[in-house]
């Protein structure tokens, strides 16, 4: 696979950041405004749910395998064609929005992904009471992972140097807005709304085959033993990253010279990058960012 040339593409500089109703966004994600507010969910729609950086991809794979295993298009077709970005909106480099996928898709049930804050997801998909799992990460690895992806990602904001992306990630000035908020925000709606299924990448990490069979239960899904250790070997991480379908080699904004879409895959990795004066500047934060929900994140494993 060629690496692109990023001299060569449309693009000519980094997006601005700017505030949408109180959010941080660019326009990569608002462009399509109108049409994500309105999108037309379904009642058989799953949609995958994440704050950037927190195992969307991974999570989106094993529901691609569990529902279309078998698929010949499975094997051809990078996983970002077969699951649309709901609210993307990537003009330079493809006419076709997410909100066109989704509604074009030709399999069923759809799977979409977001990283919408739960109060813009659209309404419909609560009328509709589609199923949702959501994949939370803890915040020092989510946000040291977001640095490398920002680094690499063309449209992305320049995240700077580490110490400025984690100020910046600890005011919640990054594109989809705070970590905090957003993790907080689907718990909340979790304990309201029970077509949510609420997963922790930690948990993930730890025995990937429980979280598919957690993941089965929730969808109604009779897998074999057999499939489902199958699905569990073709989705760990060195797997994924040599999977030209999973490992996002295919997508013209990404610098792969930068960094590896597919990096580490690990919990703890934030021990390599903060300084102790920012893990405890980080922690200070963190206590008073989160002290009014309950999610608890775990960092040991
Ligand atoms: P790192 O940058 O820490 O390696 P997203 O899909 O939401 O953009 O998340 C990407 C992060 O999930 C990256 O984290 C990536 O390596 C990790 N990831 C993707 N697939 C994984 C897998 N099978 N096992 C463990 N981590 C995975």
């Amino acid at each position: 696979m060629e690496i692109p040339d990023m001299a060569s593409l449309k693009l000519h500089s980094r997006p601005e950041v700017f505030d949408f109703e109180g959010v941080s966004m660019t326009r990569f994600f608002t462009d399509n405004w109108e049409k994500v507010k309105n999108f037309q969910a379904r009642p058989d729609d799953i949609l995958i749910a994440t704050y950037p950086k927190a195992g969307t991809t991974w999570v989106s794979y094993i529901l691609d395998l569990l529902y279309f295993g078998n698929d010949e298009h499975q094997t051809s077709q990078p996983i970002y064609m077969r699951i649309p970005f709901l609210e993307s909106c990537f003009q330079e480099f493809s006419t076709v929005t997410g909100t066109e996928m989704a509604d074009n898709l030709p399999t069923s049930p759809r799977l979409i992904k977001t990283h919408l804050p739960v109060q813009f997801v659209p309404k419909s998909f609560w009328e509709q009471n589609s199923r949702i799992v959501y994949v939370a990460r803890n915040a020092k690895d989510n946000a040291v992972s977001y640095f490398h992806f920002d680094r690499m990602n063309m449209v992305q904001p320049e995240p700077g140097d580490w110490n400025s992306f984690l100020e910046k990630f600890m005011k919640g000035k990054n594109v989809f807005g705070p970590w905090y908020d957003h993790v907080s925000g689907w718990w909340e709606k979790k304990q309201t709304y029970s077509n949510l299924l609420y997963l922790f990448y930690e948990d993930l990490v730890e025995d990937t085959g429980r979280e598919v069979e957690h993941l089965c239960s929730f969808l109604g899904l009779s897998t074999s033993v057999e499939e489902r250790e199958k699905i569990t070997k073709g989705v760990q991480f060195d797997a994924m990253k040599q999977n030209k379908m999973t490992n996002h080699v295919t997508i013209p904004f990404m610098d792969f010279k930068i960094s590896p879409f597919m990096r580490k895959g690990k919990v703890g990795d934030w021990k390599c990058h903060f300084t102790v004066a920012q893990n405890e500047e980080f922690d200070e934060v963190y206590q008073q960012k989160m002290k009014k929900t309950t999610v608890k994140f775990r960092t040991e494993i």
